[in-house]
């Protein structure tokens, strides 16, 4: 495997495991990347990360943050993702483990936001096939065209969560605040006026293999944690069997290539965003 020379996301920062998920006076490798990297955790609970092999590169920058570690192997110009919902204490945070795919991360996070998906994968849940129409949302540009968002979003859901006992239309806010992260700011069936939070963070091991990290910061006080953890796999899973298939295994951004259709406006701006962005890494830029 070998390290990308790829700036724009060596400059990045990246989650690669849960705190708890390391136990103190233990190690593991893992890549991030195309680097082997060792995470070792001492008997103070303070985490250390080395280059597995070095080779002149300096050694990566580690922080703390959400519960989770965070690693850059460059020099990043901006702070870990700010998420102020993690310090509102009247939310359950749940973290929903790691799950390997073996795809790009681009196309994880196209999928988590792509609405036209709902009625034919999580038909039941998250979609019918008496409701697969995507009404109208806008794409919008924030933080100086750092973050993508899609808002507006509205789709009628069986079962929207672990907590919901009907039908109900659900609204929704899509953030993408890195190639690699996703946040869903979903409407609470519990707190009306609230919205739950379900993140993904990415750790591209490759262009084209990856973990996918997540949480959810939700109002929901019925539910065991278990039952919750339940219905998240239980989508993740048909998600996941959707992105064994899709090729290539790299997001196309050449506009020319694989056109989504009408309703993936979020997609069709994401590649672009994508592509303004300067980022090479698994993405595939041959044109047709
Ligand atoms: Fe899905």
């Amino acid at each position: 495997m070998t390290r990308t020379t790829d700036l724009v996301a060596l400059n990045d920062w990246y989650v690669v495991a849960f705190t708890s998920e390391i136990p103190k006076g233990h190690s593991e490798t893992t890549v991030l990347l195309g680097q082997s990297l060792v995470i070792y955790r001492g008997w103070d609970g303070e985490f250390q990360c080395a280059l597995a092999h070095g080779d002149g590169h300096p050694p990566p920058l580690v922080r703390q943050k959400y519960g989770f570690l965070w690693v850059s192997l460059g020099r990043p110009d901006h702070d870990i993702v700010s998420v102020p919902e993690f310090s509102e204490h009247e939310r359950r945070f749940i973290h929903r483990g790691r799950i390997g795919v073996p795809s790009s991360g681009q196309r994880v996070i196209e999928n988590f936001f792509d609405l036209s998906h709902f009625s034919f994968v999580h038909t039941g849940t998250l979609g019918g096939y008496e409701s697969a129409e995507v009404p109208k949302y806008s794409v919008e540009f924030r933080e100086q065209e750092r973050e993508l968002w899609a808002v507006g979003c509205s789709f009628v859901q069986p079962k929207a969560s672990a907590a919901a006992g009907a039908a109900s239309t659900i609204y929704y806010d899509y953030r993408i605040p890195s190639p690699f992260i996703s946040i869903i700011y979903k409407d609470s069936l519990v707190r009306p006026g609230r919205k739950d939070l379900i993140g993904l963070f990415i750790q591209p091991h490759d262009e084209e293999s990856c973990t996918v990290h997540s949480f959810a910061l939700v109002h929901d006080e019925q539910n065991v944690s278990t039952h919750i953890l339940h219905f998240y796999h239980e989508i993740f899973a048909q998600d996941r069997s959707i992105l064994l298939h899709q090729t290539p295994k790299k997001l196309p951004v050449s506009p020319r290539r694989e056109i989504p259709t009408i309703s993936d406006a979020s997609s069709i701006a994401y590649r672009r965003w994508l592509d303004r962005s300067g980022l090479q890494f698994g993405l595939d830029r041959a044109s047709a």
